[in-house]
């Protein structure tokens, strides 16, 4: 009687829960095993054109109350991932999946979408707008001259189903400014949010990380309130066609439940997924499953962007 099930940009999911990206989606490998969990669908590693090794390691830690990370995005190219989603989506024609992309400069970002464009996927891009770790590469979408310019031009020849991910903003002229630019394009979807960008854990005496110093994108419980904030003010913000996917900060199915609330439609997995591997989508589902009975709630849309407030 109560289920999770969703939709984004027409495309129909069994279950609202999915990986985020960066987290068990390198590999063909990784990916087939959330494909094959409870989860809702998948999204790969953010894609270069080109294959990456990424920052030296460490550069993820698990801490107590969520993850640090300085990856530098390693992937395999963009070819391993839209070659393997190329025969998937033949495979499984039924299911959508989502492929992460972003080029090492705005000319590489035209070259991939080009390349997916004349493609024949028939999935879901998103544009990953937000990469807090590559030295010297700013997170695009904090500036947004060039994230408007970037948007202009990749409409301009791109008709595929987009969507971006975008870092935490923490300011109400921010969500104002970005939601005025995200309005002005045919997007599908935000996703809200990337990690805190550029934290810096310590123990004993040291950082935790070897790439910069220490300092990488943080994720996991310490980052709820931002990204519940994020994705309640792109929903009051933005035109309806563009829906919302909600990440950061989901350890139970209270935290997803939250989300849904705040009018996401698809909530994404990263630390805790990556402490507790795939087992966490059925558990977390389970969970958000008993709260919307609970509360005699049949689907999503009987509580999605419903959030109450104090008069
Ligand atoms: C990386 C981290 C991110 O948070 C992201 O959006 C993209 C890439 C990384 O370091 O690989």
């Amino acid at each position: 009687m109560v289920s999770t099930k969703t939709e984004i940009a027409g495309f129909e999911f069994d279950n609202c829960l999915m990986n985020a990206a960066g987290v068990a989606c390198m590999t063909i490998e990784e990916l087939e095993e959330v494909k094959q969990s409870s989860a809702g669908t998948f999204v790969t590693k953010t894609a270069t054109l080109e294959a990456r090794q990424g920052n030296p390691e460490p550069r993820y830690h698990d801490v107590p109350l969520g993850s640090i990370n300085s990856m530098g995005l390693p992937n395999h190219g963009l070819d391993y991932y839209l070659n393997y989603l190329l025969e998937l989506q033949d495979k499984e024609p039924d299911r959508t999946f989502f492929l992460s992309l972003v080029g090492m400069s705005p000319e590489e970002t035209h070259t991939i979408l080009k390349k997916v464009q004349e493609s024949d996927f028939r999935g879901l891009t998103e544009l990953n707008l937000s990469c807090p770790n590559v030295p010297g590469k700013p997170q695009i979408a904090y500036d947004f001259e060039t994230t408007d310019k970037i948007l202009s031009e990749v409409f301009a020849y791109f008709t595929k189903p987009l969507g971006i991910k975008l870092p935490p903003y923490f300011d109400i002229v921010h969500f104002d400014q970005a939601a005025a630019i995200f309005n002005q394009y045919p997007l599908k979807f935000v996703n809200c949010v990337n990690s805190v960008g550029n934290g810096l854990y310590i123990e004993d005496e040291s950082v935790v990380i070897r790439p910069k110093n220490g300092f990488g994108g943080i994720g996991g419980e310490y980052i709820k309130p931002t990204a519940l904030a994020n994705v309640h003010a792109f929903y009051q913000r933005l035109k309806p066609e563009i829906q919302i996917i909600g990440t950061g900060g989901v350890l139970t199915g209270r935290d997803a439940f939250e989300h849904i609330l705040c009018g996401a439609s698809m909530v994404e997995i990263g630390t805790t997924l990556h402490k507790e591997g795939v087992a966490a989508f059925e558990r977390i589902t389970n969970e958000l499953k008993e709260i919307m009975a609970e509360k005699g709630y049949e689907s999503l849309e009987d509580f999605r962007g419903k959030l109450k407030y104090i008069d």
